[in-house]
C-alpha cells in the first residue's frame, strides 16, 4: 500500500497505515445470512509531519470524521496501523492509551453543544487537567486557565463566566483552550469552524494557525469549506466514499488538482481572479453518494464521473505519483 508523505525522511508525528474501518450494519437476506458492515473507511494511508497542517476534505459520510476518531482510538479498527511519535499505537489500552490521549487533543465542529452549560470557563478548560491528574485542585489551575486564556485571544476573568454568556467564535476559542490545556503535540480540528458565522471563521482559522506558529503543534483539519482548508493547510488529502483519492501540497491540489472528483469540488468554489474564473471548465457530479454497505467496485467514483471509462469500473485504481509527492487515484488523469 502507498503511503502519502511528503517525502521527508524524517519520522512523521501521524502516521496511517492502510486504515480500515467498518462498522457493523445489521443482517440482510431471506434468512439473515448475510451480515452487513458499512464500509466507513477503506484501504487509508497517509502521514502528517510535525508542525504541519494536513487538510482532509470530502463530501459528508466520505469518512472524515471516522478516520480521526480511529487516530485518536476512538473508534475500533477492522484492520490497519496507526503510528504515532514513532509509536505503534494500534492496540495499546489501558494506562498507556489514557498517556497517549493527552498528546492528541479534538476540537469539534459545535461550540455550542461541547461545553458544558452549567460548568464555569475555568472547570470546562481545566477538566483535562483534573482527569489527567496534572492538578489535585481547581484553583491550582487559575494560572494555567489565564494563560490558556489569553493564548486564545479572551480575557483572563472570563474564566469566571459560564459559556451561555458567549459568542459561537468565543465558544470556540473555549474548546481550543481546553483541546491545548494539557500541551498536546497532535490536534484534529473537525469541521472546527463549520457551524460559526461566515465573518468569524476567518479569526478562528488564523487563530488556529498563529498557535501553530507559537507551539509548533500538528494538525489534521477536517472541512467542507475549501477555502477555508486552503488557508490552513500546508497539503491536502480528498476523501470520496471512504478512499483518499488524491493527496499533494495545498497549491498543487488546488492549482493542478488530478481526480476528477477533486476538480468537481473545486470547481464549486470561486476563484478571485475573473480571468481564471471566466476561463475554466465547470465540472457538476451527478448521481447520489454510493451505499457504503455494499460500494462500488473499481474505483468508487465510477458511478458518478464525468469522464469514467470500462476499466473504472473493474478495476481500482491505485494512489500513484502524478508528480512527485502529489497522488491521485484514476486511471485516465
Ligand atoms: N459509530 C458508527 N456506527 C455506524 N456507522 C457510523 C458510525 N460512525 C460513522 N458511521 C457511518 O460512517 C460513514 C462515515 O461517517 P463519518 O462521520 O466519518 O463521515 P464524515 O466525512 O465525517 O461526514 P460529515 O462531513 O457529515 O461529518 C457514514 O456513513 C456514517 O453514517
Ligand atoms: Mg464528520
Amino acid at each position: 500500500m502507498q503511503g502519502a508523505s511528503s517525502g521527508n525522511g524524517s519520522e512523521p508525528l501521524v502516521r496511517v497505515d492502510d486504515l480500515t474501518v467498518r462498522f457493523p450494519a445489521g443482517r440482510a437476506g431471506f434468512w439473515g445470512q448475510e451480515k452487513l458492515f458499512l464500509h466507513a473507511v477503506e484501504g487509508v494511508s497517509f502521514e502528517i509531519e510535525r508542525g504541519e497542517t494536513l487538510g482532509l476534505v470530502g463530501e459528508s459520510g466520505c469518512g472524515k470524521s471516522t478516520t480521526a476518531r480511529a487516530i485518536l482510538r476512538r473508534v475500533p479498527l477492522t484492520s490497519g496501523r496507526i503510528r504515532f511519535a514513532g509509536q505503534d499505537i494500534t492496540e495499546v489500552e489501558g494506562e498507556t492509551l489514557r498517556q497517549l490521549r493527552k498528546g492528541m487533543q479534538l476540537v469539534f465542529q459545535d461550540p455550542y453543544a461541547s461545553l458544558n452549560p452549567r460548568l464555569r470557563v475555568l472547570e470546562i478548560i481545566a477538566e483535562p487537567l483534573l482527569v489527567h491528574g496534572e492538578i489535585k485542585k481547581l484553583r491550582e489551575a487559575e494560572d494555567r486557565v489565564a494563560e490558556l486564556l489569553e493564548l486564545v485571544g479572551l480575557p483572563p476573568e472570563y474564566m469566571f463566566r459560564y459559556p451561555h454568556a458567549f459568542s459561537g467564535g468565543q465558544r470556540q476559542r473555549i474548546n481550543i483552550a481546553r483541546a491545548l490545556s494539557l500541551e498536546p503535540d497532535f490536534v484534529v480540528a473537525d469541521e472546527p469552524v463549520s457551524a460559526l458565522d461566515v465573518s468569524i471563521r476567518a479569526q478562528v482559522v488564523n487563530l488556529l494557525q498563529d498557535i501553530q506558529e507559537r507551539l509548533g503543534i500538528t494538525y489534521l483539519f477536517i472541512g467542507h469549506d475549501l477555502s477555508v482548508v486552503r488557508h490552513i493547510s500546508h497539503r491536502i488529502a480528498v476523501m470520496y466514499a471512504g478512499k483518499i483519492v488524491e493527496v499533494g501540497t495545498r497549491d498543487e491540489i488546488y492549482e493542478n488538482p488530478k481526480h476528477p472528483y477533486t476538480q468537481a469540488l473545486l470547481s464549486a468554489v470561486p476563484i478571485p481572479d475573473p480571468r481564471i474564473e471566466a476561463t475554466r471548465k465547470r465540472i457538476s457530479i451527478s448521481g447520489a453518494f454510493p451505499d457504503l454497505l455494499r460500494p462500488p467496485g473499481g474505483c468508487r467514483f465510477h458511478t458518478r464521473c464525468p469522464i469514467a471509462v470500462e476499466r473504472c469500473s473493474d478495476e481500482e485504481p491505485p494512489l500513484e505519483s502524478k508528480n512527485g509527492a502529489h497522488r491521485a487515484a484514476c486511471w485516465l488523469t
